[in-house]
């Protein structure tokens, strides 16, 4: 018989109540929502609520909530919350020292107790948190990867759609490099319904978008006081249900180079084709010579914070 995929979620704060909400809605496994001791009552309720929406709901999921390691054997999916968000007067430092040592610690759990599973990890500062995932845990490189490029596309075609008073259905976008200011998105590859978007809007007006693309995160902070998570999840959930099916979508996620656009040894936002194997092909997309200097100059700041990290 087949059995359900088993979902696990690590940190069940915004975005892990958000993923866990969705896992169950889209019927893609049962889910285990996990947080540290004190807050296990918070996943543990989570869990609760789910379950009773997904009654009301008729969805099939099994959903509980954890703070012990053992229960996430058998993981199909791990998907890593744990952290905190950046909040005002917090250096990027404070935050990289905070989330560093969390991310060492759930890497640690998922390599002893879910060693087969594909491992998203969405804590920030991004970039650095799925390097240490990866050399934590020592899985194949291509079972580790980390969610922001679906999210920060996401932000862009948004952004083009609220412009043209299109349907963002029809808007394609990709944003390359680490999720921070230094991000790169290509304007070359925004398209509405294949038209490309230079042809649509004017420079000036593209490159105000762009700027609150590179901003998206920021401007929601601002608003709300605390970071977004609604998108955060449904962009990491696109890409487990790529995995889990086998669907093979293109989506830019922060992938390991091997060479891929000039770099080596890092894990960088670029387009990748997710599948039943993991990340499976990383897809090498012409860029300007000015997206390729942007690109350069992302991939120094992501070596900064590795640098950075490597002292911690
Ligand atoms: P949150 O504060 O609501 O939830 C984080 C949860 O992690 C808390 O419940 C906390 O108790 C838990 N946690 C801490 N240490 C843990 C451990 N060792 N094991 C298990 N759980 C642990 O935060 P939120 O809003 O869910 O954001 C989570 C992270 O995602 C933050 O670092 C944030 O900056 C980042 N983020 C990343 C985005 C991206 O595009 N990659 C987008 C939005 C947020
Ligand atoms: C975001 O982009 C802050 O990384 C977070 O919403």
């Amino acid at each position: 018989m087949p059995q359900r995929k088993k979902i696990v979620l690590i940190g069940a704060g915004n975005i892990g109540g958000e993923l866990a909400s969705l896992a169950a809605r889209r019927q893609l496994g049962d889910v285990l929502l996990v947080d540290i001791p004190d807050k296990e009552g918070v996943a543990k309720g989570k869990a609760l609520d789910i379950s009773q929406a997904c009654a009301l709901e008729g969805f099939d999921a099994k959903i509980n909530g954890t703070s012990d390691y053992a229960d996430i054997a058998g993981a199909d999916v791990c998907i890593v919350t744990a952290g905190v968000p950046r909040k005002p007067g917090m250096s990027r430092d404070d935050l990289l020292a905070i989330n560093l040592k969390i991310i060492r610690s759930v890497a640690a759990g998922i390599k002893a107790n879910a060693p087969d599973a594909f491992v998203i990890v969405i804590s920030n500062p991004l970039d650095a948190m799925v390097y240490e995932m990866q050399k934590v845990t020592g899985f194949a490189r291509q079972k580790v990867v980390g969610m922001a490029g679906a999210l920060d596309a996401a932000r862009f075609s948004h952004f083009i759609a609220d412009e043209l008073n299109v349907s963002t259905k029809e808007v394609n976008a990709l944003v390359l490099g680490g999720h921070g200011d230094s991000m790169v998105p290509t304007l070359s590859y925004c398209t509405v319904n294949g038209v490309p978007v230079r042809q649509l809007i004017s420079r000036e007006k593209l490159d105000a978008i762009v700027t609150r693309t590179k901003k998206g995160g920021g401007e929601i902070v601002g608003l709300m006081g605390t970071s977004a998570y609604v998108a955060p999840a449904a962009g990491a959930i696109a890409m487990a249900a790529s995995y889990l099916l086998d669907q093979k979508r293109l989506i830019a996620c922060a992938a390991p180079t091997d060479g891929s656009y000039g770099l080596e040894g890092i894990y960088i936002g670029q387009p990748a084709i997710i599948g039943g194997a993991g990340v499976e092909k990383i897809v090498e997309v012409e860029l300007s010579d000015e997206e390729k200097a942007q690109l350069a100059k992302s991939a120094d700041a992501v070596r900064g914070l590795l640098a950075d990290a490597e002292k911690m």
